[in-house]
């Protein structure tokens, strides 16, 4: 574990006065009864058989859990299932074949709507022709695809076959690409020539084809053709286009096979605390009960509502909540391939208006910039669709909620606030929309029948208020199985450090710190590794960030620690401003001050540098190593993983006029 700066006393920012469900909302909501916590409790793990009821299990399974070689868990052993079964052909056959699966919105303002029946069509003729190239049941195949329908529809064709994917977000390199393929022994790819970003045609198939060339085996690669004329689209040895399949095998069907509820459903890679990515196992019965019931209870999901999660599917995200959660309920969910800055910055308010949008749910890095943009976007769009916001990925600090909450949602909407990981699969800590009352800031309770226990470095539970461990103490549906790469890792990674297997006793590590009020709800601080030590105090860097962004006009903060003799660590903030190209000392004076009075003057910046935005990575995480380092003077990293390099250069330069 990189916990290099041991262990703090850092305090949480205090959350934002409480907001009670509104009644219209209560009145609708799918999980009402107030009583469902205790309920779980009692019946605990057989209250989990509520998220199995949501499926269509082929062979019934006979255990909820068995827990006989914790960690290694397993769940609703003995049934049998297939994810595109349960995803398409039930809708199917309950007479919804005319409803709408998919709604894609193409960059350039183009939108194709998918009904469940025209899905079911596309993902078997793919199911038939990856057979054809000889697929088997449990071989990996990896798919390395922009947010275009052909994503989704590989990912089920997979599921159908019984062969696990591994999707590997589209802007990764080849490097990363060819690592996850030889670390996962795949011998199939799934690619594109291209895709837009902003107005340019980018070439994709040339980093699959540098991929290729460092991995061993003969890689069958099936390409899509998304750029038409843009890019030419010339086939190698081994290589089909994707269209010729599909016409190849059109009107084909395929069996789903049954998958065992503890066979592989798909790998994910994440990043670990080493290097070497971490590929994360989930499973079909667990993994598709859990997003499921999270879906219906946390996100209200109904079939008939139009659901967006504004993410890309290349993350775990949009594996549990643009695919596998909403197509399981039958519901109908958006898919967007741009960005929510073009044309314009009222892109997504766009898309809301235009379908009628009921549920919403970004990540707060994407609520900053909304903010930053401000208000005049999505004034511009009849929003009234929406009945839920949802947050994801970060910690949303209480001004942005309340921006999210007043300018989206109408001051109307309720938001949840939820907590997860890669590894969890699916949401453990929220609020349940219809039961109870939010708090900005402070992502909530843990979900019913998760335990999650707040502790210090012994595993004794911290006092409310103070900042602990966020560990879970009891198994859940959704939970990663093992790690592709060993049990041995997965082991080291997530049990050892708090669990006494001499005692029976397992707590997985999440990797976050957290504290949690005396009400039971948990504010997430941020990783370990995000801990910064100043004389001997440690300070989250997200805590310290919650206190900068919430003074009037800044829009994002990171905060970073630099080595400095006699003091030690001192802090650094990088601080992008809502539109003033000229800060000045007045708000720079407010952060400090501001830092001072939320935190105590050991968390007071030493150096405030503005910035017209942060690097970040793709998938929209501050690059804070990054900003380390030139806060440390020293040369930068690779900036290859970034969004936006020219904006180190930029930094640097602002640094220097600034000192
Ligand atoms: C962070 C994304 C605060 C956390 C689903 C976690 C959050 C990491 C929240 C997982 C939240 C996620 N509040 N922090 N609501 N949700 N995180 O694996 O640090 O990409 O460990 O999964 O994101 O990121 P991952």
């Amino acid at each position: 574990m990189d916990d290099r700066n041991g262990w703090g006393r850092g305090r949480p920012v205090p959350a934002g006065s409480p907001h009670s469900p509104p009644e219209w909302f209560v009145e609708q909501a799918n999980v009402t009864d107030s009583e469902i916590d205790e309920e779980f409790t009692e019946n605990w793990p057989d209250c989990w058989e509520r998220a199995a009821d949501l499926l269509s299990w082929e062979e019934p399974y006979d255990t909820v859990l068995d827990d006989s070689s914790a960690p290694f868990y397993e769940w609703f052993t003995g049934g049998e299932l297939n994810a595109a079964y349960n995803c398409l052909d039930r809708h199917l056959e309950a007479g919804r074949k005319t409803h709408a699966a998919i709604r894609w919105e193409g960059k350039h303002g183009e939108y194709e709507t998918y009904t469940y029946r025209d899905l079911y069509v596309a993902v078997n003729e793919f199911a038939a022709a990856l057979c054809d190239l000889g697929v088997e049941e449990d071989d990996v195949v990896t798919i390395y695809l922009p947010m275009i329908p052909e994503l989704p529809i590989a990912m089920l064709a997979c599921a159908r076959i019984g062969a696990p994917h591994s999707v590997v977000f589209a802007g990764l390199s080849a490097n990363a690409l060819s690592t996850r393929m030889a670390a996962a022994d795949s011998e199939y790819l799934i690619t594109c020539d291209g895709y837009y970003r902003r107005g340019d045609a980018f070439n994709q198939k040339s980093k699959a084809d540098n991929a290729k060339l460092s991995v061993e085996a003969d890689v069958e690669t099936v390409v899509v053709d998304r750029l038409g004329d843009e890019l030419p689209h010339v086939l190698g040895e081994n290589e089909w286009d994707y269209d010729g399949l599909r016409e190849e095998f059109a009107g084909e069907t395929v069996e789903p096979v049954s998958r065992d509820a503890e066979d592989m459903l798909f790998l994910m890679y994440t990043s670990g605390t080493t290097g070497e990515p971490k590929g994360v196992v989930h499973t079909t019965g667990g993994y598709l009960a859990h997003v499921a019931w999270t879906s219906r209870a946390v996100l209200d999901v109904e079939p008939d509502d139009t659901y967006w999660c504004a993410a890309d599917i290349g993350w775990i995200t949009g594996h549990s909540y643009i695919v596998y959660g909403p197509l399981a309920l039958g519901t109908t969910t958006v898919m967007y391939e741009g960005t929510p800055d073009y044309p314009d910055r009222d892109r997504l308010w766009e898309i809301v208006d235009r379908n009628a949008v009921d549920v919403f749910y970004t990540a707060p890095t994407a609520i900053r910039a909304f903010m930053k943009w401000g208000e005049k976007y999505p004034a511009r769009h009849d929003l009234s669709s929406l009945r839920l916001l949802g947050s994801v990925g970060e910690p949303i600090s209480p001004r942005p909620w309340r921006w999210y909450h007043e300018h989206v949602g109408g001051g109307e909407c309720p938001i949840v606030d939820t907590w997860w990981q890669t590894e969890t699969g699916a949401v453990i800590v929220s609020t349940l929309p219809g039961i109870d009352e939010m708090k900005p800031g402070a992502a909530g309770p843990p979900l019913p029948g998760i335990d999650v226990a707040i502790v210090d470095e012994n595993g004794a539970p911290v006092d409310p208020g103070e900042t602990g461990y966020l560990t879970i103490t009891r198994p859940w549906p959704g939970m990663i199985r093992t790690l592709y790469d060993g049990d041995d890792r997965y082991r080291s990674e997530y049990w050892e450090r708090f669990s006494d297997p001499n005692a029976g006793e397992w707590r997985y590590f999440s990797g976050d710190t957290a504290a949690v009020d005396e009400d039971g709800y948990v504010t997430v601080l941020g990783r370990v590794d995000d801990v910064i030590n100043v004389s001997g105090r440690r300070l989250s860097t997200m805590e310290i960030e919650s206190a900068i962004t919430d003074v009037d006009g800044i829009a994002e903060s990171a905060v970073v620690g630099r080595a400095s003799k006699p003091n030690g660590t001192e802090i650094y903030a990088y601080v992008s401003t809502e539109g003033r190209s000229n800060p000045g000392d007045g708000l720079r004076r407010a952060i400090v001050e501001n830092v001072e009075s939320a935190i105590g003057p050991i968390a007071k910046p030493h150096e405030v540098v503005f910035t017209p935005e942060l690097p970040k990575t793709r998938s929209g995480k501050i690059m804070r190593r990054l900003l380390e380092d030139i806060a440390n003077d020293e040369a930068v990293g690779d900036t290859s993983a970034l969004r936006n390099p020219e904006i180190v250069g930029e930094i640097r330069a602002g640094r220097e006029d600034d000192t």
